[in-house]
């Protein structure tokens, strides 16, 4: 039986050597190693017929044979799969020398996103710097710092989205938190805008929405007048809309400035007649803005004495509606394509 043993294994060793594909080697396999009726497997079922002390040896040495017989059909397994690898490599080639193929459609800025780029740029070419503040902001930041107690009948104009069980969290209104934010981080004197997203409580219509996109812009210095308010407030409307515009100043009111105002443009559509888009006043709501209050300065650590500052709160999606000329603001956030398609 030794000898049949050892046979076998040469005979096997044999075999698997010349095999060439996987098919034959899975067909030797189960001849030799079967479990019915494999040729090694009957041999060692006559195991049991001999007497315990040559069952003690040959088995041993049965148990050798079939270990190493599997180690053989294991190691022409990889050895096949690497040669259908290295087959598949042979035939995958790449021709560099193939023209590309076209590119069919391409992506491209949001409206909005062009909006604050140009905003960006306009204003860092006239020495402001570029910020960023949170839009998940303390209501400490959002109106106390800028004069607007709990008791501030602004807030009801400005009711937001609270944090569930944290009520002095919410998503800010506007981005005028940044103002103070800005101070306390950079002190004076200061140019700094402040582009991002603003949540509001609001029903949506045609010129609402509940998520919108502001520009803040802040200038803390000695002496800042209004005439320098102005100056800015038509460089940026006109860098923008790359056309001369006329503004006027009418008084408005928010606590964080002293005066306040709201900056109209002469309607850009009928030039001042009158028509549709400035609701026939020939004026186009455009800025609020004014001279930074004395308890801003204070909360950002300045004195008031000292500096003095502007700031305005640009609607930069209306900014955006009269640049393209579109007539719902809805549009911005839809996602619509054939909308999108268009810039
Ligand atoms: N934050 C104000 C708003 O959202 C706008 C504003 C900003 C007014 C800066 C004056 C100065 O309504």
């Amino acid at each position: 039986m030794q000898n049949q043993l050892q046979k076998l294994k040469q005979e096997t060793f044999l075999a698997i050597k010349s095999v060439k594909d996987k098919v034959d080697l899975e067909e030797l396999e189960n001849k030799i190693l079967g479990r019915k009726s494999g040729e090694l497997t009957n041999l060692m079922k006559g195991l049991k017929d001999l007497s315990i002390d040559a069952r003690k040896a040959v088995g041993q040495m049965a148990n050798e044979v079939k270990v190493a017989v599997e180690e053989a059909f294991e190691t022409k397994k990889i050895e096949l799969s690497s040669l259908d690898w290295n087959e598949a490599l042979q035939k995958e080639k790449i021709d560099t020398t193939q023209p590309a193929l076209p590119v069919l459609e391409q992506g491209h800025l949001h409206p909005i996103t062009t909006t604050h780029r140009d905003l960006e740029d306009l204003f860092t070419s006239m020495g402001f710097m570029v910020l960023d503040g949170p839009e998940l902001e303390s209501t400490y930041y959002a109106f106390e710092t800028l004069n607007i107690p709990a008791t501030s009948p602004a807030r009801e104009g400005m009711d937001t989205f609270y944090i569930k069980d944290h009520h002095d969290w919410c998503m800010r209104p506007h981005t005028s938190p940044v103002q103070v934010r800005a101070m306390q981080k950079y002190g004076a004197p200061l140019r700094t805008v402040v582009t991002g997203r603003c949540f509001r409580n609001e029903a949506t219509d045609g010129s609402h929405d509940h998520t919108f996109y502001q520009m803040e812009g802040l200038v803390v210095d000695k002496n800042i007048s209004i005439a320098n308010l102005v100056a800015v407030m038509k460089e940026l409307l006109q860098g923008i809309l790359k056309k001369e515009v006329e503004v006027r100043l009418r008084p408005g009111h928010f606590d964080f400035v002293e005066p306040g105002f709201e900056l109209d443009m002469k309607c850009l559509v009928c030039g001042g007649v009158g028509c549709g888009a400035c609701k026939h006043s020939g004026w186009v709501e455009t800025l609020p803005c004014g001279l930074v209050h004395p308890e801003v300065i204070k909360a950002g650590g300045l004195d008031p004495n000292e500096w003095t500052g502007f700031a305005f709160g640009l609607g930069s999606m209306r900014l955006c509606m009269q640049k393209y000329g579109i007539d719902d603001i809805r549009l911005l956030h839809s996602g619509d394509l054939r909308f999108l398609k268009q810039f």
